[in-house]
Formats: structure tokens, sequence, C-alpha cells
């Protein structure tokens, strides 16, 4: 009976087994994975607009190439989550309109503008370091294919975070206005990478689901909290000024006490009124369109190859 095989599918979660796409699974495991790493997909995608406006900006042309190689990248990391999600049974042009139609969600960090190429070391510190802790936690994820994803992304998001740290250092100990660059960067991005973990266990619709069943092994709270003090000895080697003026070590928890988000906010984004979230949809529509031709042109190169096989 389902009872039944649910009842062996959590005992093979309890043991550690890695799901595998010809396993039997719950629908309902199915479909919250379909539904995180799709997003976690598009996330990768959707990321890559905000730096892409910096690669013709570079202020040199290591800088260039550096970015050049991250934005390619994180379009590596998006093909990569789509084909881990495929193996879930879902097509990728399912998955694409569901991202286009605003049905689904991408990280709310990648509507937020990127205003000055200090903005480009804020990313890669911040948003590409709130994402390894993240990450780093789900290559111990359940499901097979999810978990091996993350280890190679994982390797190449390291990358990412120093590069961007290298561009703060550069700024922070550069002139007074370079200083004032990265600090601006910084108070922008500082909050919108907190809310990258998600909102409080306590308010999230899917952590108990996701940590039973071992797709989450830890919390976003935990995952936020963790990110939070490892930032603080950043920021002051920085020689910034910490964006959350009620930090305060706390001796008793061995972590920072930090200040409130601004959930009204939060969830103003994540349901598409945050500053750039039509600009970033219209031009993902616009760009699958003009690439019309190349799937095309991959579907007709596949049906030759397919027909020469079947002739030979
Ligand atoms: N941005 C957008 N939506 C968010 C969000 C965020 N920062 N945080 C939460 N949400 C959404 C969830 O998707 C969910 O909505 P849905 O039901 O429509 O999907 C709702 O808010 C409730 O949140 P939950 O905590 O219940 O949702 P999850 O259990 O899915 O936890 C998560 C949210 C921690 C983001 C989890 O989905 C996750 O770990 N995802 C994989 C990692 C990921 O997507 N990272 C995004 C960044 S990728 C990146 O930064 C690229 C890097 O290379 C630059």
């Amino acid at each position: 009976t389902e009872a039944e095989l649910d009842a062996i599918f959590q005992q093979r979660i309890e043991d550690e087994q890695k799901i595998e796409p010809k396993d039997w699974m719950p629908d309902t495991y199915r479909k919250n994975l379909i539904r995180q790493m799709s997003q976690h997909a598009h996330s990768e995608v959707i990321g890559t607009q905000p730096e892409g406006n910096w690669i013709t900006r570079a202020p040199s042309l290591r800088r260039k190439a550096v970015l050049l190689a991250k934005v390619q990248d994180e379009s590596g990391h998006g093909l990569y989550l789509y084909s881990a999600t495929e193996t879930l049974g879902v097509s990728r042009s399912e998955l694409i309109a569901a991202l286009q139609d605003g049905s689904a969600k991408y990280a709310s960090i990648f509507n937020y503008p990127a205003q000055t190429w200090g903005d480009m070391g804020a990313i890669g510190w911040l948003v590409d370091g709130a994402a390894i802790v993240n990450q780093v936690s789900l290559q111990r994820t359940s499901y097979g294919p999810y978990a091996r994803s993350m280890v190679r992304i994982c390797k190449e998001e390291s990358f990412h975070q120093r590069q961007g740290y290298q561009v703060m250092i550069e700024l922070a100990q550069g002139s007074s206005k370079q200083k004032c660059l990265a600090q601006d960067s910084l108070n922008r991005f500082y909050w919108p990478a907190l809310m990258m973990f998600g909102p409080h266990d306590s308010e999230s619709a899917h952590s108990a689901k996701s940590m039973k069943w071992k797709i989450k092994r830890e919390t976003n709270d935990y995952l936020r909290q963790k990110f939070i003090d490892q930032t603080v000895s950043q920021i002051e080697f920085l020689g910034l000024e910490h964006p959350d003026k009620n930090l305060k070590w706390n001796e008793e928890r061995g972590h920072y006490d930090s200040s409130e988000l601004d959930w009204d906010e939060f969830y103003a984004v994540i349901n598409g009124n945050g500053h750039c979230n039509r600009q970033r949809i219209q031009h993902h529509i616009k760009a699958h369109e003009e690439g019309t031709w190349v799937r095309e042109a991959m579907a007709a190169y596949k049906n030759k190859h397919i027909k020469a096989q079947h002739v030979a």
C-alpha cells in the first residue's frame, strides 16, 4: 500500500540512503524537489543579469575576464540544475514557462539593481558567500542528482566569493571615494543577502517537510546565523562599518544577536514587486525568444542524427 511504500521510503531517508531518479518516491517529495531545484536553477540564470550588465563596464581587462568567467559558471550551474530537475520527470520547457509566467520564484536578491562596480564585489562576496553556506549544506541533500550537482557547484562558488572579496579589498584599501563605494555596496546588499536564506523557520512553508525528507539538512535560521557570524570579521578586515547597528556578540548563545529583517520588503520582492522583477523576466523572455533558432537547430541535428543511426 501507499502507506507501506511511504514507510519504506522514510526508512531509506533515515538510513542516509540517496534517492535516485528511478527509485519510488512520494509525489509530494518529487513536487517539493522540482519546486526547489528549478527555482535554484532559475536563480543561477537570472543572477547573471545584474552581473552581465557590468562585463562591458569592468575597470580593467583582468576584472572583465574574471567577471565573464563567473557569469559563464553561473549559466553552467543553471544548466546543471535544470538537468538534475529534469530527472524528476519534468521538461525544460515546462520549467522555463513557470519562470516566465511568474508562477516559479528565483532568489529575491537578483531583483536588486547592481548600480556600481562595488556591487560586483558585494555580490560575489556576500551573495555567493551566502549561496555557499546554503549549498555546502545541500551537498548532503537526500536526492542524489541534486547532492552531486552541489559538489561541483560549490567548488566554483568559492572562486566567485574570493574574486568578489578581492574587489572589496581593493576598493576598501583604495581612495576615500573607493572606500565609500565599498561601504555603499555593503549597505545595499547585506540585508537582501540575509533574505536569501528564506523566512524564519516558524514562517517557513516547506522547512518541516524538507527537514523530514532530508532535502534540507539545516534550517533557514541556522544557516542565516552561520552566515551572519562568519561575515563580521570579513567586514572588520575591510575596515568598513557593519550595516547592522544592533549587532552584538551573545556569549551565552555563542552567536551574534542581530536586527530583525524587513519581512514586508522580503515578501514584496518574492511576490514580484521588487525593483527589477519585471525587467528581469522581460529580459529573460527576450533572450529566450532570440535563442529559438539555436534550439531549433539542435532539434534538427538530433533528429538527423537519430535517422542516420536508424539507417546505419
Ligand atoms: N527568494 C525567493 N523566494 C524565496 C526566498 C528567496 N530568498 N526564500 C524563500 N523563498 C520562497 C520559497 O521558494 C517559498 O515559496 P514557494 O513555495 O513559492 O517556492 C516561500 O518563500 C517559503 O519559503 P520556505 O523557507 O518555506 O521555502 P524553502 O523551504 O524552499 O526554503 C530556500 C527557501 C532556503 C531558498 C530553499 O529553497 C533553498 O535552499 N533553495 C536552494 C538554494 C537557492 O535557491 N539559492 C538561491 C541562490 S542561488 C545563487 O545565489 C547563485 C549564486 O551562484 C550567485
